[in-house]
């Protein structure tokens, strides 16, 4: 009892796979107690808590919480919660798993586009041979919003493809074979006469409202505009007059101002409207705990917590 009460505990603040990620934090933390309630704590502080959406209340509750780790890349609802206790550390999710997730979604949409597969779908429907224009993709300009863990990645494989890949965040990127712009100067140059526009940018300030008409109106017409961000990144009513008036060709969505979608929104009818239910990149638990796992060994080493959300920039 004695050496238990030495060990550091982590509280599972999760509302699935529980047992899933508190049986693979204490395989991984074997010298560390994982608990799933803050009643088995006991008397003892809680140092640690692994959080997705903590409910009310919970988190001012834990007593010596030094540091938040989230399940999630994307921590504005946590920000916007109100719930963390001021000063807290957040460590967002930073996870081979999630970038290989958003790597595939981005790849299956861009090439599906590229390709033109939903326009032969169309087509085998309606029972006639419609052969279009194909295009290489070096001939294809694609800009990728955000190039952090996830979109430098995502920039990095399409520009391996061949395509004219270009990247906008907020400090310049050196990746291989694509072109940089940073800061609001750089968006244009970014954007213009793209025919592929990928979001991968956190939901800030900064970014909220980002992907309006007047953004929309700078890149190619029919462009197709693939969101893997937030749904607050994007004027829901600019997509549709875009897909309207053909400035758009067709608007791929993961993510959504209000989740699930409304079963009232325009986005589930449009025809130009393709989307997928928040599933671009999930958590994977087996990924998520090794990363947790080794930011915290460090950490109790002495070295600087990785990941560490900085409140300022709101990312
Ligand atoms: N749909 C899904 O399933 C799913 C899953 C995971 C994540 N996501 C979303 O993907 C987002 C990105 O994740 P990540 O891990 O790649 O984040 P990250 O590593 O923090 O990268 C964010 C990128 O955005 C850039 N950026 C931030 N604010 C900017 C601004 N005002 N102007 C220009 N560029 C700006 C950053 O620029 P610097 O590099 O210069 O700092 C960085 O390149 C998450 O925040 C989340 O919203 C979605």
């Amino acid at each position: 009892m004695q050496v238990r009460e030495l060990l550091k505990t982590i509280l599972v603040l999760l509302r699935s796979n529980v047992e899933q990620w508190t049986r693979l934090l204490q395989a991984a933390l074997p010298d560390h107690r994982i608990i799933a309630d803050l009643a088995a704590a006991g008397d003892a502080a809680v140092p640690y808590a692994v959080v997705g959406k903590p409910a009310p209340g919970v988190l001012a509750a834990i007593p010596g919480l030094e540091v938040l780790f989230s399940v999630n890349a994307g921590i504005e609802g946590l920000l916007e919660s109100g719930e963390v206790p001021p000063g807290l550390p957040i460590v967002r999710m930073v996870d081979e798993g999630l970038a290989e997730g958003m790597l595939e979604w981005v790849l299956a949409t861009t090439l599906a586009w590229h390709r033109n597969l939903f326009d032969y779908r169309a087509a085998q429907r309606a029972g006639e041979w419609r052969p279009l224009a194909e295009i290489l993709a070096r001939d294809r300009r694609v800009t990728v919003l955000g190039a952090g863990h996830l979109g430098a990645r995502v920039a990095a494989t399409l520009a391996g493809i061949g395509f004219q890949t270009r990247v906008w965040s907020r400090t310049p990127k050196t990746i291989a074979g694509v072109q940089s712009h940073h800061g609001a100067p750089g968006l244009e140059p970014a954007v213009a006469r793209a025919e592929i526009l990928i979001n991968l940018l956190p939901l800030t300030p900064a970014t909220e409202n980002l992907i309006d008409r007047t953004l929309l109106s700078r890149l190619a017409p029919q462009a197709v505009l693939i969101n893997g961000g937030r749904g607050r990144h994007v004027v829901d009513a600019a997509v549709l007059g875009a897909l309207d008036d053909g400035q758009l060709r067709a608007a791929v969505l993961d993510v959504f101002r209000e989740e699930p979608l409304p079963a009232t929104h325009p986005f589930w009818t449009h025809s130009g409207v393709y989307l997928t239910p928040h599933v671009a990149a999930l958590t994977q638990a087996t990924t998520a705990v090794a990363a947790i796992a080794e930011n915290l060994r460090g950490f109790e080493a002495g070295a600087p917590l990785r990941h560490v959300v900085d409140l300022a920039r709101g990312y």
